[in-house]
């Protein structure tokens, strides 16, 4: 990638993106933003592609999850926690299913950008620019709040960078001590009263005073009491990526510094377009959403371009069909990499091919469905004798009534109460650890006891 510059997505055809008026406004704050530190640092992104590489070889387990877009109203230290503190809890009852660790990647600190499935929206006749995340413009339904403010990125910027602060501090402070999220969890199954989560809860329990009993405690084990934890985004809006686009000192190349891995979206994976362009210079781990439209041929290309070394942990292949349709795409993918013979990391998003109306109105996705589509990834996985490396959902620590079902079942008309996402609607703290249970089970090999009988 020598002729690579940060600036050369400008020269390829673009969609998804917002056409600023101001071109000095726009100017002033690429500018500004390029004096800013980075949000995160070289040293960290190669770790986590080290973390990564161990997953795509079944040696870790990829957990990645968070809002489908933050907001700035609803920016709290209390929701980055209950984030934070669920995908702990997840991530530890995953690593007993998996008996690897969890490499725990959160959708935050910059996932800001939205594409959207239409350019206008239509309220009561009038017609509106879409809402494309609070770094683009407003979701208030006027003429002023849809127009494009590149101001927005500033402030961006500044509630990611004091997310990334409060999640480091979180992370190495004592509050993610293995003890404590297990407590947490017994919480959540005492009150749950479901005896089938109980009993991975208790045999939790009794790993944990084993350790105690035999000295491999917290009090002496560093790696007890700390977690490491990585941020996310998708890499749309590409003025903000660009100026935050650094040089590694330790190898000269370039590194996206607004967050540890970036993914590229269903809509704007166009192999001569300008996300894959700006993707494809960056030392990040990437990330790559397949959807139904995904053909083999241009994931081949894809994988060309964005991982021409092969290597591993850098491309996380995010496989996003919808319950019911994953054995009529994943197959021909899985067998496009096998014959490519490249190293990538296969993770499921049940969430974006599951979004329905709901009878009452709201954009949905029912529990039993994410979970399909998470039980046919892996049933496929196992027919193909490839590795399930991870799953990445849209969740809040909230006990928002976004999705419906869930043992706490939240039906169609409970959506009305506690519906506060800005985008699409995400798992909520119960559903989240619940799903994490679920998937748990299939990690053990239950499910693979499941389709034996079925066979
Ligand atoms: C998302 O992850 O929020 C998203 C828009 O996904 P996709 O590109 O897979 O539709
Ligand atoms: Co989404």
């Amino acid at each position: 990638m020598t002729d690579w510059v940060k600036s050369g997505w400008r020269n390829k055809p673009r969609i998804q993106m917002p056409e600023y008026t101001d071109e000095a406004a726009l100017n002033a704050v690429e500018a500004q933003l390029a004096k800013y530190p980075p949000l995160v640092f070289a040293g960290e992104t190669r770790k986590l592609k080290n973390a990564l590489a161990e997953v795509s070889r079944g040696d870790a387990f990829l957990l990645q999850g968070g809002d489908c877009a933050e907001s700035f109203g609803q920016f709290s230290a209390d929701n980055i926690r209950d984030t934070f503190k669920v995908m702990l809890q997840m991530a530890m009852v995953l690593t007993y299913g998996a008996k690897v660790p969890v490499v725990k990647v959160g959708r935050m600190a910059g996932q800001f950008a939205k594409p959207r499935s239409a350019p206008t929206e239509v309220k009561n006749g009038v017609e509106l620019p879409s809402y494309r995340g609070d770094i683009i413009n407003d979701l208030d339904f006027t003429p002023e709040s849809r127009i494009p403010n590149p101001q927005k990125m500033l402030q961006a910027y500044t509630q990611s960078a004091a997310t990334l602060n409060l999640l480091r501090a979180f992370s190495t402070g004592g509050y993610a001590d293995v003890h404590q999220v297990h407590s947490w969890t017994l919480g959540f199954t005492d009150r749950a009263e479901i005896d089938r989560y109980s009993d991975l809860a208790n045999r939790i329990s009794d790993t944990l005073d084993f350790m105690k009993a035999a000295g491999v405690d917290s009090d002496r084990a560093h790696t007890l009491q700390t977690v490491d934890f990585y941020t996310s985004h998708e890499s749309l809006l590409l003025e903000y990526e660009e100026a935050l686009c650094r040089i590694d000192s330790t190898s000269g190349q370039p590194v996206a510094g607004s967050g540890h891995m970036i993914w590229i979206g269903d809509r704007t994976r166009q192999p001569d377009g300008a996300h894959v362009e700006f993707a494809s210079g960056v030392q990040n781990p990437i990330g790559l959403k397949c959807g139904p439209t995904t053909t083999a041929e241009d994931l081949k290309v894809l994988m060309n371009k964005l991982n021409p070394q092969n290597e591993a942990g850098r491309l996380t292949l995010i496989a996003r069909f919808g319950a019911g349709s994953v054995a009529d795409h994943l197959p021909r993918l899985i067998r496009t990499v096998q014959e490519e013979g490249a190293n990538v990391v296969w993770s499921c998003d049940p969430m974006h091919g599951n979004t329905i109306k709901s009878s009452t109105g709201y954009k949905t996705r029912p529990f039993d469905s994410v979970l399909r589509e998470v039980q046919e990834f892996f049933g496929i996985h196992r027919a193909e004798g490839t590795v399930p490396g991870g799953v990445h959902f849209e969740m809040t620590g909230q006990d928002v009534t976004e999705c419906t079902g869930g043992v706490r079942a939240v039906t169609d008309e409970d959506l009305s109460d506690r519906y506060h996402t800005a985008c699409d609607p995400r798992l909520n703290a119960s559903q989240s650890l619940e799903l994490a249970f679920l998937v748990a089970e299939e990690l053990a090999g239950r499910g693979k006891e499941a389709d034996a009988v079925a066979s």
